[in-house]
């Protein structure tokens, strides 16, 4: 069921990191993301893998994350994504194809999902010294977003908006993960 996917798809941040995802695996979430929607069906984005700890350990500290939870810096050693999708736009295809990274990221993760995988889109990059340390050529591909995926390591629940209508997720002290959604009414006009 669609509906059940994409209530498991939640953004995790910490995993098993010794539970590795295979080149075939991430080459299987690219697939799906080959086959949705583009803008004039330019085609324009291209992805960079990484699975490798060699790899793994040059994108991890161009990253930043959970930016609601300031006493939290990201994943420790051990608790880090074992595998990194890069979405990049091709800038001889055409510019930064904003719509076309959210489709592909969301699809990318509930097959991440379905697969029993789990992980975080993240726009919030050093993404010059991103491409600096993967060797992308930034004149000829954009950073769009990070994909970081991995066996995830912690539970997620989802609750509802408060009175206060305040939307930022937090943990509590066994470091369960709340994300606050809103009502089906509430966002209906
Ligand atoms: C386009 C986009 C960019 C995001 N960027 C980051 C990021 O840079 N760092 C991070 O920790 N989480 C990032 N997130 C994850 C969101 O914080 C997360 O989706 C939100 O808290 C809701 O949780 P949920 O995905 O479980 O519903 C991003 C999500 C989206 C859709």
């Amino acid at each position: 069921m669609l509906k059940e996917l994409v209530t498991k798809c939640r953004t995790f941040r910490r995993f098993y990191e010794d539970e590795t995802i295979s080149m075939e695996d991430l080459r299987e979430l690219v697939n799906l993301a080959r086959l949705t929607a583009s803008t004039s069906n330019s085609q324009a984005l291209k992805f960079r893998l990484c699975n490798t700890p060699e790899e793994t350990a040059k994108v991890f500290p161009t990253l930043n994350w959970a930016g609601a939870l300031s006493d939290w810096d990201g994943p420790e050693k051990g608790e880090r994504p074992s595998a990194y999708i890069i979405i990049l736009c091709d800038l001889s295809l055409g510019k930064n194809k904003l719509y076309d990274d959210g489709i592909a990221a969301q699809t990318i993760m509930l097959g991440a999902v379905e697969k029993e995988y789990g992980g975080c889109i993240l726009a919030s990059v050093q993404r010059s010294h991103l491409a600096e340390a993967l060797s992308i050529d930034p004149s000829r591909y954009s950073i769009d977003l990070v994909l970081a995926l991995g066996k995830p390591k912690e539970e997620v629940v989802l609750v509802p908006v408060k009175e206060d209508g305040d939307t930022r997720y937090y943990r509590d002290e066994n470091q369960v993960h709340y994300v606050p959604k809103r009502t089906l009414d509430d966002i209906i006009i």
